[in-house]
């Protein structure tokens, strides 16, 4: 009859020992990991007891009672849950003080919604999309992105990008009028969002700004300025691909800016200018048949007038 008894029990403590997992519980050495959220009210039941009625520590000192606690029989309930009550809940017996079970309380939130942007910055050579999650949820949280073109198989991106929040869509189809979808799912414990993306390449393409941008003044000549830059070197092949320029122009002092387009150049003559004055500039790329969205301002440089 002991023997039964020994036999019975160990064989129980070698159970609770093996790792488990249970509907987003994970049990290791006996000990329940159980994720609540914040603000939200949770229940915490006493496992193995052989009672009807259980005493509950926090961290193996007593818990101090408040009213957003309730002791129904074995069970713990707390309301409206915040992050000072995490901790390891055991629940013992009244007389003998052992332990029934021990829960792991962890808190968060659910992820929420991932904010997907794509563009094609090196066009026709790929496509970047990029995503962050609105809030923190406190919570160890799994991304996963999956693209697929047209009806196609999805594909998965690399997780060694994903963890750094994007994903390279390469070998891309050019000049198609079938979409690529883009499907962000942000997984905790709590929860799952996911957000889907369509675009066309073309309708996404965004060069990176004009780099190496100077302004300087030409000799003898009061009114004009010399305003010299360089494709984005981002930009795979602009004498394939080619990018037109928008130019800002501004003198010191002044709230109105003037704009002007030209195409597949890199310097041009900036001329009627006010005499003497400081201007300041500034250039933008932009996909020669207008696709997609311009590039960000260039940096912003100055000169001042040849003086006469
Ligand atoms: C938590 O429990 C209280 C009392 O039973 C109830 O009034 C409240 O609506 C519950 N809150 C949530 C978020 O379920
Ligand atoms: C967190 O909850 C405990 C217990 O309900 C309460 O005493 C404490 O004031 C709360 N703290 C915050 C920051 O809300
Ligand atoms: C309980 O212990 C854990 C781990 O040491 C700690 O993070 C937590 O703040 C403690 N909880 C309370 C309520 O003291
Ligand atoms: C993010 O947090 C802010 C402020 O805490 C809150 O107002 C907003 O509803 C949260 N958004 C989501 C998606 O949870
Ligand atoms: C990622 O999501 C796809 C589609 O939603 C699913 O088939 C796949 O199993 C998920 N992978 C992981 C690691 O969660």
């Amino acid at each position: 009859m002991y023997l039964k008894l020994t036999i019975i029990l160990g064989a129980m403590m070698l159970l609770l020992n093996i790792l488990v997992t249970t509907e987003g519980q994970t049990v290791v050495d006996g000990v329940t990991t159980e994720y609540g959220q914040i603000g939200r009210n949770i229940t915490l039941l006493c496992k193995n007891t052989d009672n009807s009625v259980a005493e509950w520590q926090l961290n193996d000192s007593e818990i101090i009672r408040t009213k957003d606690m309730e002791l129904t029989g074995t069970s713990l309930t707390l309301f409206n849950i915040n992050e000072s009550q995490e901790g390891r809940y055991s629940c013992h017996n009244l007389e003998s003080g052992n332990v029934y079970s021990t829960v792991s309380l962890l808190l968060g939130y659910p992820p929420g919604k991932p904010q997907v942007a794509c563009w094609s910055v090196r066009y026709p050579l790929n496509v970047v999309c990029s995503w962050k999650l609105e809030n923190q949820t406190y919570l160890p949280t799994r991304i996963n992105v999956t693209y697929r073109y047209g009806i196609g198989d999805a594909e998965h991106c690399s997780s060694e990008e994903t963890l750094q929040g994007n994903c390279i869509i390469e070998d891309i189809q050019l000049f198609s009028k079938i979409p690529y979808t883009l499907k962000v799912t942000a997984t905790n414990p709590l929860g799952f969002r996911s957000t889907i993306n369509q675009f066309i390449v073309e309708k996404i393409i965004k060069p990176d700004p004009p780099t190496d941008v100077s302004v300087s003044p030409i000799p003898n000549q009061a009114r004009k300025l010399l305003l010299q830059w360089n494709p984005p070197v981002t930009w795979p092949d602009p004498s394939l691909f080619l990018l037109k320029y928008r130019i800002k122009y501004w003198p010191e002092g002044s709230t109105r800016h003037r704009m002007i387009e030209i195409s597949d150049q890199t310097s041009y003559i900036l001329s009627g200018l006010r005499s003497r004055a400081l201007y300041f500039v500034q250039v933008a790329a932009k996909d020669f048949v207008d696709n997609g969205a311009s590039s960000d301002w260039s940096v912003t440089v100055s000169a001042r007038l040849w003086p006469n």
